[in-house]
């Protein structure tokens, strides 16, 4: 039983709100696919834990990542001009290069170097990687990023999209752990998605699972368990890694499915949604299964056809030619369409769970566990800061022989 308090705790992020502090000093955090920040173009604005950012790319593909108000006079520096080498200031000219420093003050005739060297741009490290745009925004200098499947993985094909999402971002990452719900709401496009690769046993959905968790010291093993007729057991081991990133099994060791629900601030975040592949070119309109027509923006891939009034644009005709839902311009827009609908900041205090909820209940422990490390001033779960670099292993989708665990199996051993 989730209290209010824990609500509280676990869902604000903004000001001082433990949480918004235990997120900057601890995780890189993601703020776009790197396709968003092109080179020499208009820089973009970003949002994260409440706070305002700008970022843009420089003529040499490297990228800038500052606080949005101008050191000068806080003007905003979305409205500055990338000018291939530092963007600029509208209201007064002042430069400010990629690296973070201030390279041109128009008006400062007197010590001109001097001055520039003075001025206290905030600036933050930034990592181009897996096709996402990550951040380091605590005051720790930036620790090494962790090695996740995905990221400098030269076989891998990648698809990776980012949405907004209006609602708390904990509904996202509670979305993400919860595979209950793959096999009811994202139910016809399983079945067309297994229409599509010929009926792996990836999707296999045809028994019902048995739900087991594993606690890490990067977070949570979450394990959907199909006992088969033949002894053998059809697993899938979502890992949760903290405190937003969720890998979801593909249907092999070569492909995956990446999650991660991050927060702009109390009421919004940045959903991402990606796949992985070093077995195929990833086509993304196959993958997302569309309606013939339909298309994708991965920059902005979930747009909602309305709100609350009109039921966020579900289609009730579509539900009586069968579809599930009434939601099918893709699949995340089934998943956003559920989150949005409990509120801005669901409230915990009332919800009434079932056995099939582990994972999210244990999820939330993971949260609030690392709360109180982070209090005691002592290292939460999956902290970059950490001297043993954390990172969670690929995501498992496999058949157990008779008697073996689930969590003694990952693919290293299986290869060995
Ligand atoms: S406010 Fe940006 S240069 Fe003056
Ligand atoms: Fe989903």
């Amino acid at each position: 039983m989730t209290t209010r308090e824990e609500n509280d705790l676990m869902t604000l992020v903004e000001g001082d709100a433990p949480m918004g502090r235990m997120i900057r000093e601890n995780y890189w955090m993601p703020f776009g696919v790197s396709t968003q920040l092109v080179a020499h173009a208009e820089p973009m604005k970003v949002r994260l834990l409440g706070q305002n950012y700008v970022a843009f790319r420089d003529t040499k593909g490297k990228i800038g990542f500052f606080d949005e108000a101008c050191p000068h006079r806080s003007a905003s520096l979305a409205l500055a001009r990338n000018e291939g080498d530092g963007l600029r200031c509208i209201f007064h000219g002042w430069k400010f290069s990629a690296e973070g420093k201030c390279v041109e003050v128009p008006s400062q005739a007197n010590k001109h170097d001097e001055f520039c060297a003075k001025v206290p741009l905030r600036h933050y490290p930034v990592v181009d990687g897996g096709g996402i745009l990550w951040v380091w925004l605590g005051k720790a200098v930036a620790p090494k990023f962790p090695e996740l499947p995905f990221v400098n993985n030269p076989k891998a094909d990648l698809f990776m999209t980012v949405s907004v999402s209006d609602c708390n971002w904990l509904q996202g990452v509670e979305g993400t752990v919860d595979s209950v719900h793959v096999q009811t709401l994202h139910q016809s496009w399983v079945i067309q998605h297994m229409k599509r690769v010929g009926g792996t046993i990836g999707m296999s959905m045809d028994a019902l699972p048995r739900y087991e968790v594993a606690h890490t010291d990067y977070g949570l093993r979450a394990a959907a368990l199909r006992a088969r007729k033949d002894g053998t057991t059809y697993a899938r081991v979502t890992e949760y890694f903290m405190p937003y990133v969720c890998l979801v099994p593909g249907r092999d060791k070569e492909n995956g499915v990446l999650f991660m629900a991050v927060p702009i601030d109390n009421r919004k975040h940045l959903l991402f949604f990606g796949q992985w592949s070093e077995t195929e070119k990833i086509v993304p309109s196959e993958r997302l299964v569309l309606l013939p027509g339909a298309s994708y923006d991965p920059h902005n891939m979930v747009k909602l056809r309305g709100n609350r009034d009109n039921n966020y644009g579900q289609d009730r005709n579509l539900i009586a030619a069968g579809h599930f839902t009434g939601f099918a311009q893709n699949i995340v827009e089934e998943d956003v369409v559920v989150q949005v609908s409990m509120g801005p900041i669901v409230d915990r205090t009332k919800e009434f769970l079932s056995e099939t909820d582990v994972a999210i209940v244990q999820m939330r422990r993971s949260l609030l566990k690392s709360l109180r490390e982070f209090e005691a001033g002592r290292l939460p779960l999956g902290s970059a800061l950490a001297d043993k670099a954390m990172s969670p292993p690929i995501p498992v989708d496999t058949l157990l022989q008779p008697g073996m665990n689930w969590e003694d199996f990952s693919y290293d051993q299986a290869a060995a």
